[in-house]
């Protein structure tokens, strides 16, 4: 007789014994998720919800892809693991795979299981290749958890383990958010200041090994940058030595509509970091890119990084497949024409509902900035109140969207609109319904 697997108290075990992370403890309980299907996913209650971020903006592919599955399966039959000094078929077809997808250029791979560390090799890299050692990130960034890529992020997760936290020669640059330019400017009048002022960090700093952006900055709030900024960046850093690194974690893999963000202004950074979608978040795999000027350095130099699960079998072979699918599925090219459908629907929200102070993006990925204030654009909570564990407006519309069927993630003043790739216009028009019911509640603060 088969055996009968006992349920157990998934939400209350998770909670006692694993941490709730980016979060005060106290007050967490999280939902139980049990299958999920299509752009869908169930709850421990039967309660089916409509997946309006793919996760954590990284379910590109959305649940239940046969494909991966199975080539994941097939792996793990034939070879789940090789220490990372031998070759393999799967690595060799992965880095095949990439050749065809990545900007031109970027040819030579190291593969990991997170944009974070995808992001540490980057800076390893950097350092190692230009001899110099200051990297100029962004205010408005996110780059990983780790000691590099957490003080190389903008955002308030780097405030709770500061001093600490800092990195010596790790600095901060100028957004390219047009709605609060740090510059007070308008574009197009403004010149591209924020590409400017890096000239003027990287003169001044001098010993700046590289500049890493978003191209399309994630978590933060979806900020498209004007179409001159990444080519007047590149540019720039080409013209003083300086490499340039695309942290395509959550922008690429079709995100808006273009393989990775980059290749919209024709743009080719040295390095290129990417995760999340690659294997539609099937199993966790990341890359760092190089270009091969970046990768003779180690020729005659000592490649120092490493890890025992760098280049996974079963990684990879889900890496491959997913490539296969975006390809079979045309998901670029659709993305690309439901992108303009979906800004628009969003658009219309901002019609209706006062609360709603921008609303921007490209392809299948958008943000919701949401202000108390229209004209003065204050915000209803600041990147302190995340910290201080504050009750956030964003996080009370996004808990009434989920009573509404729909799961959105919120970041301290945006909500993320990122669906799987495969959605169906029906299903934005679900999810843009559930946004509408829910934005009342912001639109009731006092303003
Ligand atoms: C742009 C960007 N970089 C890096 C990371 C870190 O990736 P991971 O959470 O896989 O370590 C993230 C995660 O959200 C991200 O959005």
């Amino acid at each position: 007789m088969a055996e009968v697997t006992k349920q157990i108290d998934a939400p209350a075990l998770t909670r006692q014994y694993t941490y709730g992370t980016w979060r005060h403890q106290k007050g967490w309980m999280p939902r139980e998720i049990v299958d999920a299907e299509g752009c869908y996913f169930r709850d421990g209650s039967g309660n089916r919800y409509l997946d309006f971020s793919s996760q954590l903006m990284c379910s590109n592919l959305g649940h239940g892809n046969k494909a991966v599955i199975e080539a994941i399966c097939e792996q793990a039959r034939k070879l789940p693991y090789a220490a990372p000094g031998f070759a393999t078929q799967v690595r060799a077809r992965l880095s095949s795979a990439l050749l065809e997808v990545l900007p031109h250029g970027l040819e030579k791979f190291f593969f990991a299981t997170s944009g974070t560390e995808a992001n540490e090799a980057a800076f390893k890299i950097a350092r190692q290749c230009t001899g110099k050692y200051k990297i100029i990130s962004r205010y408005t960034s996110y780059h990983g958890s780790t000691a590099g890529s957490i003080a190389a992020t903008g955002d308030p997760r780097r405030y709770p383990i500061e001093p600490a936290g800092k990195m010596d020669g790790i600095i901060f640059g100028p957004d390219a958010y047009c709605y609060r330019c740090p510059f007070g400017l308008k574009y197009p009048d403004c010149g591209i200041e924020c590409a400017d002022y890096m000239e003027y960090m990287i003169q001044h700093e001098s010993n700046v090994a590289a500049v890493i952006v978003e191209p399309v900055v994630g978590t933060n709030g979806v900020i498209v940058p004007p179409d001159q900024y990444l080519p007047r960046l590149r540019e720039i850093t080409e013209r003083h030595d300086v490499l340039l690194i695309a942290d395509e974690v959550m922008s690429g893999w079709g995100r808006i509509g273009e393989w990775f963000a980059v290749d919209r202004w024709k743009v080719k950074p040295d390095i290129l970091t990417t995760a999340k979608g690659i294997t539609g978040a099937y199993v966790p795999l990341s890359v760092t890119a190089t270009t091969r000027k970046v990768a003779e350095y180690f020729e005659e130099h000592y490649f120092a990084h490493g890890h025992t699960y760098e280049a996974h079998p079963l990684t990879l072979a889900a890496g491959v497949a997913a490539i296969e699918e975006f390809k079979r599925l045309r998901l670029i090219e659709r993305t690309r024409e439901l992108g303009h459908y979906l800004g628009r629907q969003l658009r219309s929200l901002q019609e209706k509902h006062v609360s709603v102070g921008d609303v921007r993006g490209t392809g299948l990925f958008w943000a919701l900035e949401l202000v108390r204030d229209r004209e003065s654009k204050q915000p209803f909570n600041t990147r302190e109140d995340k910290i201080q564990g504050k009750p956030l407006v964003v996080d009370r519309v996004a808990g009434e969207c989920m009573k509404n069927g729909t799961y959105v993630v919120s970041w301290i003043t945006n909500l993320i609109i990122a669906p799987p790739l495969i959605i169906e216009r029906e299903e934005i028009d679900q999810g843009v319904n559930a946004l509408d019911k829910a934005l009342g509640l912001a639109d009731q603060e006092p303003r």
